[in-house]
């Protein structure tokens, strides 16, 4: 008599449900944009950029994130600060501390106490930094642990700085493709637990230590890294990302999340996404 193995269930794994967080947003209106030099390999001052078209684009974002119930507060641009419409940069913030922004580059130098202003006269306590740093641009929070970026814009130094103002832990990151620059064109947090990233933009030992704290990761492919998809915003549900990052849009829906596609060409032509052009005000 032959025995018939007991089948195996043939169910796919359920998809989780995911929960949306409400988020409190700084953004700038990108009136003064334009590529006027080149601090990143995006960025082609010859081709230019048009400022109507990324205002326009821009406020589709802007409208995104309110039709998702978040806050959106608005900085005013100052005239002749190009890239200050990437708020990202402009500070990070985290339980009403800000850890100030201190720029690579002269042509941003003016920002950071542009933004340190704006954050101080809304009550948040600011902290003028001793170490070059860009934000949230290399700077990404999540529950336990901040993520920080090296290689590229902000220094060791500065991780160490606002580890110890923020009373967080952080953990560096090195970049090493210069197409990725910023930790936030590399990697974005889902929830407060998980991340997505481009394993091809860190250093093998920076790749490794992703891979020991986030398993479960998303892992996008270099096609959407190449669109800057991995510049997006996730509230814990809904993921606002560059239209053109289908790939990883797919995966994301596969994980149970809500892919929000933007289409913010025009920005990408100073090297910026969704995620460059917000900054998370955390209380
Ligand atoms: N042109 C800007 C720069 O190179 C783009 C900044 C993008 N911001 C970001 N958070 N990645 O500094």
């Amino acid at each position: 008599m032959t025995v018939t193995p007991a089948m195996e269930p043939t169910t796919a794994p359920a998809i989780p449900e995911r929960t949306a967080l409400h988020r409190r947003f700084l953004m700038c209106r990108p009136e003064h944009f334009t590529v006027s030099y080149a601090i990143n390999p995006w960025m082609d001052p010859a081709a230019g950029a048009d400022a109507d078209r990324a205002v326009k684009q821009w406020e589709e974002l802007r409208a995104a994130y309110l039709s998702l119930g978040h806050d959106v507060e608005l900085i005013d641009p100052v005239p002749g600060l190009p890239d200050m419409v990437f708020a990202a940069n402009g500070a990070l913030v985290v339980g009403g501390r800000a850890y100030g922004a201190r720029f690579t580059h002269p042509e941003r130098a003016a920002e950071g106490p542009a933004y340190a202003a704006w954050l101080r006269a809304r009550g948040f306590e600011v902290m003028d930094p001793s170490h070059t740093n860009e934000g949230e641009g290399d700077f990404l929070t999540l529950d336990h642990v901040i993520l920080a970026g090296t290689g590229f814009r902000t220094e060791i130094a500065a991780h160490q700085e606002a580890q110890e103002y923020l009373g967080r832990p952080v953990v560096t990151l090195r970049l090493v493709d210069p197409r990725f620059y910023h930790l936030d064109t590399a990697l974005f947090p889902l929830t407060g637990d998980n991340v997505a990233y481009y394993p091809g933009a860190f250093s093998p030992g920076s790749r490794a230590v992703l891979e020991r704290l986030f398993p479960h990761a998303v892992l996008a492919t270099e096609a959407d890294a190449a669109v800057l998809g991995l510049n997006a915003v996730s509230d814990g549900r809904n993921v606002v990302i560059n239209a053109e990052a289908a790939g990883l849009a797919g995966s994301l829906r596969a994980a149970g999340f809500h892919p929000v596609p933007v289409d913010l060409t025009e920005l990408r032509k100073a090297g910026g996404g969704p995620k460059c052009c917000t900054l998370e005000l955390r209380t």
